[in-house]
């Protein structure tokens, strides 16, 4: 491994191993999804309880600080939409040269294993790993299901990630599952997990990132569970609580608790 890439590595996970990245990419094909219509607005007190955030170029260019210092994952997969015909049509949409000017620590591509373009798709993880890591840049593949929640179960997962770490991703961002222990053995590289639609209680987000991590996650990419919560600060607090301190589900709740008071205030 470069030193390029180790160094922007090191930005992202820190020296206890574990990360814990905000992703606010999710309007390059929702729109001005509930909550993030002004991203810019949404991020500003959660900065700096994250590690990085995931983020297109067009919402960091226009919405994010050019003196913050949190480091930027980049969103450079693309081209579909909510309403169009099929969400795993994804090209490539930026290229590593912009990803250098805008100071990017990794870059983020979604696969979609399984669907009609599985093969372009991780073709376009392929020439990205080409592209980056002659800079120095990490790629994080995203193992994507579209729309097709039903996916989310441990064999389909653990191929997902596997194939991608196979294609050279250093990170790979997949969703958790009943016996997640699975789709962490299988993958020769650090996982984190997404959040996925909001869940009804802080409870069960917990829940899962305990899980997780127990089982072998090194942190989480989770956006929804949090931004979507009426106490966005306490709910980030809360998880890495549980993601740096080890901190149990019990344990993260009553934060969140206390947290919420404070931010109700
Ligand atoms: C959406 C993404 C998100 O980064 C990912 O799904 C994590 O966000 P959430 O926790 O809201 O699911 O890739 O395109």
């Amino acid at each position: 491994m470069s030193w390029g890439i180790k160094n922007r590595l090191a930005r992202l996970i820190q020296p206890d191993g574990h990360c814990l990245f905000l992703p606010i990419d999710h309007g390059y094909f929702q729109g001005p999804t509930t909550k993030l219509e002004k991203p810019g607005e949404t991020v500003k007190p959660l900065l700096s309880y994250c590690d990085a955030i995931f983020v297109t170029r067009g919402v960091l260019r226009s919405c994010i600080d050019t003196n913050s210092r949190t480091p930027i994952i980049l969103r450079v997969s693309g081209g579909t939409s909510i309403i169009g015909a099929d969400l795993a049509n994804e090209g490539i949409t930026t290229s590593v040269k912009e990803a250098i000017r805008l100071n990017a620590s990794a870059l983020g591509l979604s696969i979609f294993v399984g669907s009609q373009y599985e093969h372009q798709t991780l073709l376009n993880l392929a020439k990205l790993v080409d592209e980056a890591e002659e800079y120095g840049i990490p790629v994080m593949a995203v193992t994507a299901v579209g729309k097709e929640l039903q996916k989310r179960d441990a064999r389909y997962l653990a191929l997902s990630c596997r194939i991608a770490a196979e294609l050279g991703a250093r990170v790979v961002k997949t969703y958790w599952c009943e016996n997640f222990e699975k789709v962490v053995e299988g993958c020769p590289v650090p996982v984190v997990m997404a959040g996925g639609p909001r869940v009804d209680t802080e409870y069960e987000v917990f829940e899962f990132v305990s899980d997780g991590i127990q089982k072998g996650a090194i942190g989480v990419n989770l956006g929804r569970n949090i931004w979507k919560n009426d106490c966005p600060v306490s709910m980030i607090k809360s998880i890495r609580a549980i993601v740096h301190e080890r901190a149990t589900t019990k344990e993260a709740n009553e934060m969140f608790e206390s947290f919420k008071k404070e931010e109700t205030r």
